[in-house]
């Protein structure tokens, strides 16, 4: 590439992360590949035929006033209908206190721009949602990792980062996390807000995942526990369509007012057409009827997917067994680095994200992979893991 231009560059464009797995991601699109690294939706969920008939309920129910210029917090009816979609949730606000943004994406590099001054530290679950460590380091900060087991943060990692130092926030993906597939516990989530309260700090809470529950009781999200400290962020990207781009998010009433006032500059209000379309699909009962098809698709990939590892890893792996979500993160034993394995894999026609690029410091992660079980069939899950399982044998007798 060239470098003309490189001093026009900011400080700030300098510190952004590029995207470092697209380059040994590009082998995902050859042919014959079956590819565990996406992180998308299935195609098949999308409901195509259903939005003929939103789209014309829109345009009788809405007309002009959906392809006008909007309020800046949101299309109205589209905050309201979200009121009742939250209330299933147990978060009870008011259509005033939510902001819609351009996918949940933009509710985290909104917040980074509005609260992080650059050497901040933010305090990260590991390992990480790759997406919102991107966002974050476009405004400088520096980072502090919180230990993390099965059941999510450890609350006394967490009260010893706070007791050491000033953490501006805690990012946590509570349910069904992105890469890892853990969900943070009932009682964790009790003992963090306990934490966090005591120090008066906050946490930004990413939630894209729970309604994808393929088993088990839901757990209300940390939100409930510590309203008055949490930044809670969602999207419908998973449960109607992430080409909407669509997200939103509860603040405190300081930070939403800041929210609200960057969002203004960047770029005045979202997609009102796009709201109009998500009010119906929740008001007018598709939601409803597409959830429960969305989960009956995930579920036997993802049965597929535990059931062709327990028959194909050798031992020392280990992996998660998540109630629901998109990805199950797979850890090798010491010494295993994943990376080498994922070329030996993609040989093979598998390929899968190797994990070390989900923490911020990749030594940490060497030995682990995150698979996703949404995308591929289960033939072609069951086929993926059989050759996943053999190089790793392979790999294990080198
Ligand atoms: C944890 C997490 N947060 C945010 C996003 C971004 O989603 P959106 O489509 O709402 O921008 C994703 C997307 O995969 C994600 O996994």
């Amino acid at each position: 590439m060239t470098q003309q231009f490189q001093d026009f560059l900011s400080k700030r464009t300098l510190s952004m992360r590029k995207n470092q797995i697209r380059e040994i991601l590009k082998v995902v699109s050859q042919p014959g590949m079956i590819s565990l690294a996406g992180g998308i939706p299935a195609p098949e969920t999308f409901p195509i035929e259903d939005l003929y008939r939103i789209n014309e309920t829109v345009l009788n129910r809405y007309g002009a006033a959906a392809l006008q210029y909007d309020l800046t917090e949101g299309f109205t009816p589209f905050r309201e209908a979200l009121v009742s979609y939250l209330g299933a949730k147990e978060i009870d606000v008011s259509a005033d206190e939510i902001l819609v943004f351009n996918g949940s994406q933009s509710v985290l590099d909104t917040l980074g721009k509005v609260l992080i001054t650059p050497g901040d530290t933010i305090a990260l679950e590991t390992p990480s949602y790759l997406g919102a460590i991107s966002a974050f380091s476009a405004y400088e900060p520096s980072y502090a990792s919180i230990a993390t087991d099965d059941e999510g943060i450890l609350p006394e990692s967490l009260e010893e980062t706070l007791d050491r130092q000033r953490v501006k926030f805690i990012y946590l993906v509570t349910t069904f996390q992105n890469p890892t597939g853990r969900t943070l516990s009932a009682a964790r989530r009790q003992q963090v807000a306990e934490v966090v309260k005591r120090h008066g700090a906050l946490v930004v809470e990413d939630d894209p995942y729970s309604d994808l529950r393929y088993r088990g009781e839901a757990v209300p999200p940390f939100y409930t526990y510590a309203p008055e400290n949490t930044v809670y962020v969602s999207t419908v990207s998973k449960v109607f369509a992430p080409g909407l781009r669509l997200g939103f998010c509860i603040a405190p009433p300081l930070i939403k007012e800041w929210l609200y006032t960057a969002k203004q500059g960047a770029d005045l209000h979202s997609n009102t057409y796009a709201q109009a379309l998500a009010t119906e699909y929740i008001c007018g009962g598709y939601l409803d009827k597409q959830l429960p098809r969305i989960i009956e698709l995930y579920r036997p990939r993802q049965e597929a997917m535990l059931a062709a590892l327990d028959a194909n890893m050798p031992a020392g792996y280990r992996w998660t067994k998540p109630d629901g979500g998109m990805f199950i993160w797979v850890e090798g034993p010491d010494g295993v680095d994943a990376e080498a394995l994922y070329w030996k894999a993609v040989e093979q026609k598998v390929a899968f994200v190797p994990g070390k690029y989900f923490f911020i410091d990749p030594a940490d992660g060497l030995p682990t992979m995150r698979l996703n079980f949404t995308r591929a069939h289960e033939e072609a899950i069951v086929k993926a893991i059989g050759n996943l399982g053999q190089v790793a044998r392979e790999f294990a007798s080198e």
